[in-house]
């Protein structure tokens, strides 16, 4: 039950969305670090519920994970709640007067929404629901169309459509203060965006990666991976400066063929700069190079504050990498006797993640993240299957299921300490004595599942875009 003690120890009720259930608190703790404070679940917190109780926050610090969150839609100050009407009654009685005052007086103006959770209410029971609140001290003219404040009772019945109780689980009563930044999804929906590819990240997982990933204004954050800029998008609409690279010159160039239907080749001005342009956000773009991720380019040292990208898993786009002749089995006259040239060699998924997480141990500052999604073969996996790194501490994992035995996890990663000697030797150690190299049959693995299971093997059961 609420405790109400003072102004000081108010309780605040989220409101979240049910999709990408996952990726919710990781985003809700990190907007809360970004504040200084830590997320503090009350007894009966329920990971999967669609409503969770914050303790320990000021007005502010929910204003602004609210400006920030594409995983909560609505938060509400949090009067009372109980599991049935009297015990909602009671704890709304114990709401400290003087905390109610400034929004029930005699001049403003105030309306009651009803809000269920997984139950669809006639308007003549939401009338009594609202009727049922009569005890409640409003003194202020009741204005639906524009209202002061807005105030809201919401029912939660439940997680499973089949069994609807006729009563809810609990029911809450609070006032809101602010919706999360949902709109962002349609807003930057890759469907209007100017500039896409086959493997664009869906807006909304491009939002909670840079969430994930704590980026904020005048940061300076990086795609290694970067294709279309879809992260360098959601990154700089938070004010920070992008930059990116990928292998792929007409990526990088934004010419060839173009991935819309009904259209050939790319038009004169798709590339990434143009996306940021289209968002008003050009004033972040760094620039983005052509580059192959497995060769070091950057000076050592310290240089982003987020490392976030969506590498090549190797279902829609091969995981390549530059090398040269002495590296591949072909013969050297292959080659026209020139002492080196440039190949395309497989970059094998274990050294693309090994390759990454040694990155983000070099260049990113103390406290930086590195947030990128990790393709799984569902029925192999298991956490020790998450590649680690003595200077990265693992902050977060969250599963997107893609099919019935194939997924990809989002790994969040926040770098603690400079790389010493002592952790290259570690890392050489490890790499030789416990070789999972079980993500290299990733492709494989997908096709042969999708082939048993409906015949399919062009990946059409991708969800998001996902490469
Ligand atoms: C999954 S896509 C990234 C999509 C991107 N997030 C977007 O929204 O468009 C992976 C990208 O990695 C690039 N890539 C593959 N191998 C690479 C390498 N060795 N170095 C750099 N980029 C590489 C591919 O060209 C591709 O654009």
């Amino acid at each position: 039950m609420a405790l109400h003690c003072s102004r000081a120890c108010k309780q605040y009720l989220l409101h979240l969305a049910q999709d990408n259930i996952e990726f919710r608190l990781p985003e809700i703790k990190a907007l809360l670090s970004l504040r200084g404070k830590q997320f503090c679940p009350t007894e009966n917190f329920k990971e999967r519920s669609p409503f969770w109780v914050l303790n320990n926050v000021s007005e502010d610090d929910v204003l602004s994970i609210m400006g920030r969150t594409v995983c909560a839609k609505s938060v509400f100050e949090l009067w009372g709640h109980g599991r049935t009407p009297s015990e909602l009654q009671a704890s709304l009685q114990k709401y400290p007067a003087d905390d109610m005052a400034p929004f029930i007086q005699k001049e403003s103006t105030y309306k009651i929404n009803v809000y269920t959770f997984n139950k669809t209410l006639v308007f003549k029971d939401r009338i009594k629901k609202i009727d049922a609140l009569e005890f409640l001290p409003f003194q202020g003219k009741v204005n639906l169309k524009n209202p002061e404040h807005i105030f809201c009772l919401l029912e939660d019945y439940g997680s499973d459509p089949n069994n609807i109780p006729d009563e809810p689980f609990c029911v809450y009563f609070g006032r809101w203060i602010a919706d999360g930044q949902r709109v962002l999804i349609r807003s930057h929906s890759v469907k209007t965006r100017h500039f896409i590819g086959n493997t664009s990240m869906d807006a909304g997982l491009s939002f909670i990666m840079a969430n994930h990933a704590r980026v904020k204004a005048h940061d300076l954050v990086f795609d290694p991976f970067v294709g279309t800029g879809s992260l360098l998008v959601a990154c700089s609409h938070f004010g920070a400066y992008v930059c990116g690279t990928d292998i792929d010159y007409n990526t990088i160039h934004g010419i060839g063929k173009a991935s819309r239907k009904n259209q050939k080749w790319r038009g004169p001005d798709e590339n990434i700069r143009a996306n940021l342009r289209q968002y008003e956000t050009e004033q972040f773009y760094v620039d983005v190079l052509v580059s192959d991720s497995s060769k070091a380019i950057w000076r050592q040292g310290p240089l982003f504050d987020a490392i976030i990208t969506d590498p090549p898993y190797g279902i829609r786009e091969s995981t390549r990498r530059t090398g040269s002749q002495k590296e591949s089995s072909k013969p050297a006259e292959d080659f026209g006797g020139e002492s080196h040239v440039p190949v395309s060699m497989a970059y094998h998924l274990s050294d693309i993640f090994s390759d990454l997480l040694s990155f983000a141990a070099h260049c990113l500052v103390i406290g930086g993240r590195l947030v990128y999604w990790l393709p799984v073969y569902r029925p192999e996996y298991r956490e020790e299957i998450v590649p680690l790194h003595p200077c990265l501490r693992l902050v977060s994992n969250c599963e997107q299921t893609l099919s019935s035995h194939t997924s990809r996890r989002l790994i969040t990663m926040e770098k603690m300490k400079e790389v010493e000697d002592s952790d290259k030797q570690a890392l050489v150690l490890e790499s030789r004595f416990s070789p999972y190299q079980g993500h290299n049959a990733f492709r494989e693995k997908y096709f042969s599942g999708i082939t048993k299971r409906s015949g399919k093997s062009d990946g059409s059961t991708l969800v998001n875009g996902s490469d």
